[in-house]
């Protein structure tokens, strides 16, 4: 017989999931992925990749004090950590067995399934679980927003205050460079 404390709508259960990616910058889609993994899992670690061979806009440092800004009401719920390595160490290391991804469009699905699948040859105890991306999040990514923040295209739907904010500093220090190159 089901146990009925175990199914009670609204609770979440204490599993750790582990929501991995570049966060360069963090997009209203990743924040509506956190979001509802944290009703689904209950604890959810962001793990904020830390790539040095790839070019990003924002630093690691950056990255994860933007996500931790933006995750502060959850109160603990939500950490946010820097790996670098194989992502089923890192869901190892925090106690995890289970990785969050998003699933934009159809688009995704080949590169989050070879994603999967070779984690799982890694460490077949890990777990993969996609979530679909909202409707009015399924246009959004990271590259897209750097794209137009930094030709001062407006990116308030796209991303976080705290993000847009960040990325319009990004856009002046690169206007005050352009200045000064070109003088
Ligand atoms: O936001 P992204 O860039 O699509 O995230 C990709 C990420 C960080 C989840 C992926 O590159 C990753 O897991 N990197 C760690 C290295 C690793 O474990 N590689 C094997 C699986 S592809």
């Amino acid at each position: 017989m089901a146990n009925k404390r175990a199914i009670k709508r609204g609770s979440p259960t204490s599993v750790v999931a582990v929501f991995p990616g570049s966060f360069d910058p963090l997009t209203n889609g990743h924040v509506d992925i956190i979001d509802r993994s944290v009703t689904i899992f209950g604890r959810v670690v962001v793990g904020v990749l830390n790539n040095a061979s790839k070019s990003s806009l924002f630093t690691d440092q950056e990255r994860v004090e933007l996500i931790k800004r933006q995750v502060a009401s959850y109160r603990g719920r939500v950490t946010v950590v820097s790996f670098s390595g194989l992502l089923v160490d890192f869901v190892k290391r925090v106690d995890s067995r289970v990785v969050i991804r998003g699933l934009r469009a159809i688009s995704d699905f080949d590169y989050e399934a070879e994603m999967a699948l070779i984690n799982r040859k890694l460490s077949p105890d890990v777990e993969t679980f996609f979530l679909a991306a909202r409707e009015e999040n399924s246009y959004i990514s990271s590259t897209v927003v750097k794209q137009v923040a930094l030709l001062g295209g407006d990116v308030s739907d796209m991303v976080p205050p705290v993000v847009e904010r960040a990325l319009r500093q990004k856009w002046k220090a690169k206007q005050s460079e352009s200045r000064r190159t070109a003088r």
